[in-house]
């Protein structure tokens, strides 16, 4: 069975003390960092940009896994991979050309992901599955941390699977939003890759035991 992944959300980190928390990351666990850009346009909140992702990209030693809930991504390709981020995940909605923008991205030597809303069907998908290497579940309305997890979520990492192995695709299917030990395993028994977790990781007392549970659990 291939190995799950564990990527803390930096959006519920001590941003006071970002550099601590990173270290925290890079002594856990975790397999990535997941870092949540929004521009208060496609999503009714603003996180934070280049700077802040430049300052973490010095200090963290994981892959940066940057989940883009912006409108007209294929604007700042370039600038996120000069930043040196993994991945790059942009939205669905977000995207009127997508088979381009996922084309792009790789171009600049990025993993390509994208990320579809608790309303969009996985099927929107089929035609550039094999051009995806993440694709990434919102299991919350995008915009915030510390959600309730949407329970409708399972059933499209079911199909969303099917479509991964029907058409020989090697994407990993990745849950953000709401995740915690209590749906964490029956995330990747659905089909699940990677979870992504924010608040319960960084409100919780000891941080890299929680994120040892949560790995445990699913491996
Ligand atoms: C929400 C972000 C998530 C968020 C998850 O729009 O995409 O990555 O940080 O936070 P939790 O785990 O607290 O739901
Ligand atoms: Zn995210």
């Amino acid at each position: 069975m291939s190995k799950k992944i564990v990527a803390p959300s930096l959006l519920a980190a001590d941003f006071a003390n970002l550099q601590r928390d990173i270290e925290m990351v890079n002594n856990s666990e975790a397999d990535w960092f997941h870092l949540d850009v929004m521009d208060g346009v496609f999503v009714p909140n603003i996180s934070f940009g280049m700077p802040v992702i430049k300052a973490i990209a010095k200090h963290a030693n994981k892959i940066l896994d940057t989940h883009l809930m912006i409108v007209d991504p294929d604007r700042y390709i370039k600038a996120f991979a000069d930043l040196g981020v993994h991945h790059l995940t942009v939205h669905y909605e977000a995207c009127t050309h997508l088979h381009r923008t996922l084309q792009a991205i790789k171009a600049e030597g990025m993993k390509a992901g994208v990320a579809l809303n608790p309303h969009t069907p996985v099927n929107v998908l089929e035609d550039v599955i094999k051009d995806v290497d993440i694709a990434l579940i919102m299991s919350v309305n995008p915009g915030f941390g510390g959600q309730s997890f949407i329970d409708n979520t399972y059933k499209k990492v079911k199909q969303l699977k099917e479509i991964i192995v029907k058409n020989n695709a090697s994407t990993l299917i990745e849950i953000d939003g709401g995740v915690n030990i209590d749906n964490a395993k029956k995330l990747t028994d659905a089909g699940a890759d990677v979870l992504v977790a924010g608040s319960f990781v960084f409100s919780s007392k000891d941080q890299l035991t929680t994120i040892k549970e949560l790995k445990d659990t699913i491996s």
